[in-house]
């Protein structure tokens, strides 16, 4: 098989990055934009040792369930790789993935439930991070999303993902920025004054954020006109920041952020708990999505008279504040400081007493304590636990780990851990959080 040669191949499954599995002779090849059960042309671009990548250049018996995206953009735009199949499939093939990482990684058999769909698989969308550039002849500011596997941006001026205000504000930045005197980023000479828009949308009382996200240590005049403007002109623009970043990194937010107008967060609702998120704060991007993991979570923590709950990797301490009334006591330990910060003040405005917070390493803060807790909450970054914390875990907790994750190859490397430290998994419910993509989230009931 070589570069450049062209077969009819049927597609048999998607991988875990969402991309076609077909075989050749035996050998994988991954198909991009394809769907399980299409019969494609492809042409090879890519040959490795084990795998090779292909395109599809002619589409011969459609799968029966591909649909029309709804997004004009679709085709050019990196954001929403699976929007090209029915959302029920989409669930079905997120099942998939989640079974294949955990039988081939984890080696569980454990049954996979059907996964909870989103609420909303358009406008679920509540935070953005928009990349900003300039065009070097018509000096014409970008603002989108990038372009598969690229840093090109797509200028996107309605993205039905999320909400229309996003639009709306994103679009009033684009124009007036050549009014105020304001250049875009140029990534490649590290010049220019705006790198980012980042927009924190609550779902609950429709409240936005503005973060400009500049290329500078200082605020200019012009800037600040700027935010000024931005905060003058919409309603429900509650506060505009400016966050500086002048590094030579793909993070997008610098460590310092000023608030120019306004305030520095938005209020969310989750159940019953009120939320504030500020620029940096970890929060779900899908707010009414996470809702439904947040009410398993309580109920399954409910089963327990008044259990004791550590909520480790805690963020603004979610978890433990959701569940904090079925809970006896709750300690939640983060290791960003902001985000305890944030924490406090979110215990204080909903007047809860129970919750303990602790801004440490999950793991130094297990060593440090002779406690056990009768349930532990494991809701880690993509990378998942490492075996050290997953060890301490098992020393502090006396009955359940529930652990979330949005990652299920890392997930599955964790519960194989587990089990063979004697825990048995009980349940694996996978939740839809980033609809149209590869992502699947999970909450696993893990007994000791
Ligand atoms: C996936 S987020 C979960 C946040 C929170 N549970 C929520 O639902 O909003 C993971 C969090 O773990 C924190 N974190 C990462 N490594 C950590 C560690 N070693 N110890 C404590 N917290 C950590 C991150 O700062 C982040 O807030």
């Amino acid at each position: 098989m070589n570069i450049n040669d062209e077969f009819v191949v049927t597609i048999e499954k998607l991988s875990n990055l969402g991309t076609g599995i077909a075989r050749i002779d035996g050998q994988v090849v991954f198909v991009e934009n394809a769907c399980p059960e299409d019969e494609v042309k492809i042409k090879i671009t890519k040959v490795n040792k084990n795998f090779a990548n292909a395109k599809v250049i002619e589409i011969i018996t459609p799968s029966p369930h591909r649909v029309k995206p709804f997004c004009p953009m679709h085709n050019v735009c990196g954001s929403c790789q699976l929007q090209f199949i029915d959302y029920n499939y989409q669930l079905a093939l997120k099942k998939q993935m989640v079974e294949d990482a955990m039988r081939t990684i984890g080696n569980i058999d454990t049954p996979v439930n059907n996964p909870i769909p989103s609420p909303e698989i358009k406008k679920f969308r509540h935070k953005i991070q928009c990349p900003v550039s300039q065009t070097r002849v018509s000096k014409k500011i970008l603002a989108g999303y990038y372009k598969p596997q690229s840093h090109e941006i797509v200028n996107i001026k309605y993205c039905p993902i999320q909400p229309e205000i996003c639009d709306k504000v994103i679009d009033f930045i684009r124009n007036k920025t050549v009014e105020f005197n304001i250049s875009g980023y140029n990534e490649q000479k590290r010049t220019g004054d705006l790198r980012h828009i980042v927009l924190r949308h609550s779902a609950d009382n429709r409240e936005l954020l503005v973060t400009l996200v500049i290329n500078n240590n200082k605020i200019t005049e012009k800037l600040s006109n700027f935010a000024k403007t931005i905060f003058e002109t919409f309603e429900k623009v509650t506060g505009v920041c400016i966050n500086f970043n002048s590094k030579n990194t793909n993070v997008i937010l610098g460590e310092k952020t000023i608030c120019v107008c306004g305030r520095d967060f938005i209020y969310e609702k989750i159940l019953d708990k009120t939320f504030k998120i500020g620029a940096s704060t970890f929060f779900q991007i899908n707010p009414k999505s996470a809702e439904n993991i947040f009410k398993y979570v309580k109920e399954e923590i409910s089963k327990h008279e008044k259990a004791s709950v550590l909520d480790a990797y805690a963020g603004i301490a979610t978890f433990g504040i959701v569940v904090n009334d079925v809970a006896g006591k709750v300690v939640s330990v983060e290791e960003n400081k902001e985000s305890i910060e944030k924490a406090k003040e979110v215990l204080e405005l909903n007047n809860i007493k129970n919750v303990e917070l602790h801004c440490a390493d999950t793991t130094k803060y297990l060593k440090s304590i002779k406690k056990k807790f009768d349930i532990t909450i494991l809701d880690p970054p993509r990378k998942g636990c490492t075996k050290e914390a997953l060890d301490e875990t098992l020393k502090h907790t006396k009955e359940k780990i529930i652990y979330v994750s949005c990652n299920p190859a890392t997930l599955a490397r964790d519960l194989k851990y587990l089990r063979e430290k004697g825990c048995t998994v009980e349940n694996i419910q996978p939740f839809d959080m980033f609809c149209h993509t590869y992502h699947i989230e999970n909450v696993v009931v893990i007994n000791l």
